[in-house]
């Protein structure tokens, strides 16, 4: 994302169900809020298919011998906002897409600009919608901590119903890069560490944009967020059977579900920069993995090819992007400038530059952009801010809440609690800080923590706020002694802390993942104070709690909650919603841990005695201060009766079975039943596990229930290292439980 064009106006087939209520206790979790049903909308988009793709294949021909080369390419071209855009490249059709304008009169400005060019070719129009427009729902990565894929679709649904009330079509989204490396600071944009959630999590975005009237732009391909040390452009060095196994399924997920265009990385994999590696977007992107959309660059990475020394010139940059099958150039303005030479000299043959055509076309009349009504602005201001889309953004938040720790169950907050000081600029403010935030739109002026507690716990809990920073960022301590003083005489101190603004997103990575500068050193002071801290934790990343958490008795992680944030803070703390969500990634206990991943490989050496000659540090231990899939809740889930319907299966054929889950607490709850599987023995050697499926509950206290899943034996295939996909007979655990340390376990034997 290029913040000096920020806007300036003011696999999901694995099945899962549920038996019926088990031993009669058929009650259902009342105090659990419901959540908003979905809508259709009528600027669905999706793939056609039958006659009507035919017919498209048709008129995207005809178009084609309309056009002049010059025409062609400007269709290949991506401008924007930002210094020296010229409308006149769209009245004369040079340029095919454009991005960053959220102004409804602009675009409107723009489209009609589109459709006096000599062919009338409607625009794509592009933003980094990436977790809302106006309405903000919780980070992606926090969505992903919801586990539940409904909530997700609702959220892209959403922010894509906003987008395109101001005219835009096209998101920047879903970034679906396996994520694990808590130093990139574009982790907040991801799902996480695991490919398995990843890829349902891919699909439920692509979904949720495409009905809601957005195409998607999947990316970043390939492996970005495996960049060396986190730092964000890094090289990465990934073979391909890890390629294959981990990082292209959550692509592949997104493209089943219809994502229309995917998005280079702006690193280089191998020594070869993405944007010029026609082997990745040609060969795999567009052949094996039947990718039938464009291919765009990211910001300038066209450009970049000279700075990663595999180009010359912008000419050169041009050629090889172009022949590697990068369809787009996003904002280098590289294939304008240069293509038709390269054409005219014979470098590149005008097939080539036809097929990017083609795509971009193609993918034009899928979206149904010929005939869409153009937007009209007067009616944008009333579809931003509806009260479904804050529902929505209310109920995501309420789910992807992780609570990390809650000793004495010092939470929900206890009738005795008198009083309360809430501590941190984060907390007061009424409005989040938005990664990308669309600068100048209406707000939702919203409630802070404090008014929240004070609403559900009424006159008789004195409540103090403190923001304890001078801005909201907090990297200056403001009014620190009437802080502590405030802090000491509460019965209890909510500290609502978290990372800098500039700390998150792209081109923050971090090399110490503590609370950063003054955040930390307050709530040291918040505990010297001697009273119980509950810390509300807002980062866009993991951070090494490992310190803060033998220290504090409880610890929420809500990333970043978006537009209703508080308010769902404000329920989760007085036990309004039960908390249910789970870590998409693993916390790790120091910098030097890292990456730390539930589902590595065994080694020859596992740590088993925690002797010496174990594959071990010596200063710290392999597990990860709170593994993958872990969030608790303020009632108690247990899982028993773990049972396969069949102990042998064929190669062809799926793994069935079911479980029984029953909440033993006395509050309704929401928990995750997660599977797990691994092969004992195979041609190399298997993750210890990995997540194949999971299924979030919604149980009654006391109640029970059996919960059926089911895992294809095909999705336990892997790749070797010449790419071929390898599916095994052999005996294969099933561990069954609510984080990745799942004990439950059971065999099964895949035969051929
Ligand atoms: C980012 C992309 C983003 C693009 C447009 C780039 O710098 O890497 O993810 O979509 O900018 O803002």
């Amino acid at each position: 994302m290029s913040r000096l064009f920020l806007p300036a106006l003011a696999l999901a087939t694995l099945a899962f169900s549920l038996a019926g209520p088990a031993q009669g206790q058929n009650r259902s979790a009342q105090n659990q809020p419901s959540q908003p049903a979905a809508v259709q909308d009528p600027n669905a988009m999706a793939w056609r298919s039958g006659p009507e793709a035919a017919e498209i294949e048709r008129r995207v021909e005809a178009l084609l011998a309309q056009m002049t080369l010059d025409e062609k390419i400007g269709q290949l071209n991506l401008t924007g906002r930002g210094d020296g855009f010229d409308p006149q490249w769209v009245a004369t059709g040079r340029s095919g897409a454009i991005m960053n304008f959220i102004d409804p009169r602009e675009v409107r400005r723009l489209q009609d600009l589109a459709r006096t060019s000599r062919l009338q070719i409607p625009l794509i129009i592009g933003l980094d919608a990436i977790h809302g427009f106006a309405t903000y729902f919780p980070q992606p990565i926090g969505q992903a901590a919801t586990f539940d894929p409904k909530l997700i679709e609702l959220a892209a649904y959403w922010t894509a119903r906003e987008s395109r009330a101001a005219g835009v079509n096209w998101t920047f989204a879903p970034m679906v890069d396996l994520t694990r490396d808590p130093r990139w600071g574009r982790v907040f944009e991801g799902a996480g560490e695991d490919v398995h959630l990843a890829s349902v999590v891919a699909a439920a975005r692509v979904r949720g944009y495409h009905r809601g009237g957005v195409a998607t732009s999947v990316k970043h391909f390939a492996g970005y967020g495996e960049a060396e040390a986190g730092r964000d452009y890094n090289s990465v060095w990934i073979p391909l059977s890890k390629l294959l196994d981990r990082h292209v399924p959550p692509f592949q997920a997104a493209i089943a579900a219809g994502a229309f265009t995917a998005m280079t990385s702006l690193s280089a994999m191998n020594g070869m920069p993405a944007t010029a590696d026609r082997g990745l977007l040609t060969d795999l992107l567009k052949g094996r993995l039947g990718f039938r959309g464009f291919v765009v660059s990211d910001f300038a990475s066209i450009e970049e090819l000279i700075k990663h020394g595999v180009a010359a010139d912008g000419a050169e940059a041009a050629r090889k992007a172009l022949l590697a099958g990068v369809d787009m150039d996003m904002f280098s303005g590289l294939y304008i400038q240069h293509l038709a030479d390269e054409v005219r000299a014979e470098r590149v043959p005008v097939a080539a530059i036809d097929e990017a055509v083609r795509r971009i076309l193609r993918v034009k009349f899928h979206m149904g952009l010929f005939e869409a009504a153009p937007v009209d602005p007067a009616a944008t201001a009333g579809l931003l801010i509806t009260p479904p889309a804050r529902a929505a953004a209310l109920a995501v938040a309420r789910e992807a809440m992780v609570l990390l720790k809650n000793d004495g169950d010092i939470l929900p907050i206890r009738p005795d609690v008198r009083s309360i000081a809430v501590v941190g600029a984060l907390a007061m403010v009424d409005e989040d800080w938005q990664y990308g935030d669309n600068v100048g739109l209406p707000r939702i002026r919203r409630s802070t923590v404090q008014a929240e507690l004070a609403r559900h716990l009424g006159p008789q809990v004195r409540i103090s706020a403190h923001s304890g920073f001078t801005t909201q960022c907090g990297i200056e301590l403001a009014e620190r002694e009437a802080t502590l003083a405030a802090a000491r005489a509460a019965d209890l101190i909510v500290a609502v802390l978290g990372e800098e603004c500039e700390f998150m997103g792209e081109s923050a990575s971090r090399t110490r993942l503590d609370l950063p500068g003054v955040q930390g050193e307050l709530l040291n002071d918040l505990i010297a104070t001697g009273k119980p801290v509950v810390l509300v934790l807002k980062t866009g990343r993991p951070l090494v709690l490992t310190d803060i958490a033998a220290r504090v008795p409880a610890i929420i992680q809500s990333f970043h909650l978006g537009s209703e944030g508080r308010v769902a803070i404000g329920e989760v703390l007085t036990g309004r919603v039960n908390p249910s969500g789970k870590l998409p990634m693993s916390m790790p206990r120091s910098v030097g841990q890292i990456p730390v991943y539930y589902d590595h490989l065994p080694t020859g050496r596992p740590q088993i005695k925690h002797e010496r000659y174990e594959s071990s540090f010596i200063d710290e231990r392999n597990e990860p201060l709170f593994p993958f899939g872990f969030g608790l809740s303020y009632t108690r889930f247990t899982l028993d009766q773990l049972v396969l319907d069949q102990a042998r299966v064929p190669l062809a054929g799926t793994i069935v079975g079911s479980v029984r889950i029953t909440n033993a607490g006395a509050r309704d709850g929401r928990e995750v039943v997660q599977v797990y599987l691994r092969q004992r023995v195979g041609s190399r050697s298997r993750p210890v596990r990995e997540l194949k499926a999971f299924e979030k509950v919604t149980l009654a206290a006391g109640a029970s229930q059996t919960v059926r899943f089911a895992v294809p034996v095909e999705a336990l295939a892997f790749h070797d290292d010449q790419g071929r996909r390898r599916l095994e007979p052999g005996l294969y655990d099933v561990f069954v439980g609510t984080d990745s340390r799942a004990s439950l376990a059971a065999t099964v034997e895949v035969g051929e």
